[in-house]
């Protein structure tokens, strides 16, 4: 049961290109997802990966074991294959190498801070045994969790965790077990970088063939898609503001993976010189100065944090901003006001801190349809608040 709903997110993969493949040339996909085995393999891999676009992690292979070094913890993990004899002998925990026995008998996620749906891609939820927090954004994992084949387990209860073969955290603060393994998706400085760290993951379960077959075809798409995009932005550029609004201030974001979705989507970010502020709404001088930018663009993405994503309508944007309906703003009157909460699971998680980081060439593809509207695609991440 639970199986056959996990396929849904390869069908949502498939959805994807899917679409693409509606107007843009696309070949790989096919093919290599039949290649790809459903459940990771007992031997040691003859397909190995390597990483080609992300900066923070690199694996290396050995007769019977690998190692995977990331650069952002510092730590190098020893991957010993469970049939060789190093993996009965030899156990490493120091501050600079960890040992694991793969493939992972079974593994636990501090799912209060870090994606699942890795995981999924690689079909090995099956192997989840515990989560640290049960707002997540996948019904596959609240299915495992509701039918009891998942534990609950406090984050800091480092006694508990350690009875994992593994717990994969991101937040590498958290680090207190001989057993944690840290993944940093969301320090990689751009969309395809984070999507890449399927391959990290995918070499504790031994699924390297599917990694690399999830990932070319979602890079292959999205650099499609991009190309795409490139050409439409050739006879205009939409000019995006991307803001949020914090503790009575308005600022411009500036994380690069969200500065090079907006560039690979065809349009472009307001100049970063006049952004380089925040923006107080008690003081009027300041708000004057944000709506003259604000009067320069075509698209806003809102990202203003709401506990309740539903509540948040086009009236506590224009509240927010403190303007009325009826201003001059362009993309107001053009109704392109947008978020990245539209995908939410039970108890209200944004699948875009989740789903969006492993596959971008959604992403990417909302985007293109938010700078260059058809109105022939449906927005998976992005809702259109100007329009309901
Ligand atoms: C190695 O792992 C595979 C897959 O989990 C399992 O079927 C096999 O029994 C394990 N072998 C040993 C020697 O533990
Ligand atoms: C987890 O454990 C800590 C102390 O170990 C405790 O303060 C906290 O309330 C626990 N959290 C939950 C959700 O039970
Ligand atoms: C996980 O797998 C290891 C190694 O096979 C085993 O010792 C441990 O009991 C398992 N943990 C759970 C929670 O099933
Ligand atoms: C915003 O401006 C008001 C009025 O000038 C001031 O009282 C408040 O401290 C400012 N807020 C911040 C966060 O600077
Ligand atoms: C927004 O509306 C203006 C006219 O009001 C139009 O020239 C422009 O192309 C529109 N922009 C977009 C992105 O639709
Ligand atoms: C929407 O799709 C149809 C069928 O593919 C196509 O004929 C039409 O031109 C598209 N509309 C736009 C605005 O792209």
């Amino acid at each position: 049961m639970a199986r056959r709903r996990c396929t849904g997110w390869e069908a949502l993969l498939r959805a994807a290109l899917w679409q693409a493949i509606l107007v843009l040339p696309w070949t790989s996909y096919a093919g290599t997802s039949k290649a790809a085995s459903p459940l990771p393999k007992a031997v040691a891999p003859a397909v190995v990966s390597r990483a080609e676009d992300a900066r923070l992690f690199r694996i290396y292979y050995g007769q019977g074991f690998k190692v995977v070094k990331n650069s952002w913890d510092g730590n190098s993990y020893l991957l010993m294959q469970n049939t060789s004899r190093m993996a009965i002998k030899t156990k490493y925990c120091t501050g600079r190498i960890k040992s694991f026995v793969v493939p992972l008998a079974n593994y636990s996620v501090d799912t209060s801070a870090s994606p699942v749906s890795f995981f999924e891609l690689l079909g090995v939820l099956q192997n989840l045994q515990g989560i640290t927090s049960d707002h997540v954004s996948s019904p596959c994992v609240l299915q495992s969790y509701a039918n009891g084949h998942v534990q609950l387990v406090n984050r800091t209860d480092a006694q508990k965790l350690s009875q994992f073969s593994a717990h994969f955290v991101s937040n590498t603060d958290k680090d207190k077990g001989c057993n944690f393994a840290a993944y940093v998706p969301a320090e990689e400085d751009t969309p395809l970088q984070r999507a890449e760290w399927i391959k990290y993951l995918g070499t504790f379960t031994n699924s390297e063939e599917r990694a690399n077959a999830i990932y070319d075809a979602i890079k292959t798409n999205y650099l499609c898609l991009s190309k795409a995009a490139a050409d439409l932005g050739t006879r205009f550029k939409p000019i995006v503001a991307w803001i949020e609004y914090t503790q009575g201030m308005w600022s411009f974001v500036k994380e690069s993976y969200k500065l090079q979705y907006v560039t690979d989507a065809g349009a472009e970010i307001v100049d970063a010189t006049i952004t380089d502020k925040r923006f107080n709404i008690s003081d009027p001088e300041d708000m004057d100065n944000l709506h003259a930018i604000l009067c320069t663009v075509d698209v806003v993405i809102d990202q203003t944090y709401a506990s309740d994503p539903a509540e948040y309508k086009l009236s506590t944007f224009l509240e927010n901003i403190n303007v009325d309906r009826n201003s001059c703003f362009s993309f107001v009157a053009n109704h392109s006001i947008w978020r990245y909460d539209k995908r939410i699971g039970d108890s209200k998680t944004l699948d875009w801190f989740d789903g969006a980081i492993s596959q971008p060439q959604l992403v990417l593809a909302d985007l293109v349809e938010v700078f260059f509207p058809t109105g022939n695609y449906t927005t998976v991440y992005f809702r259109n608040l100007a329009k309901v």
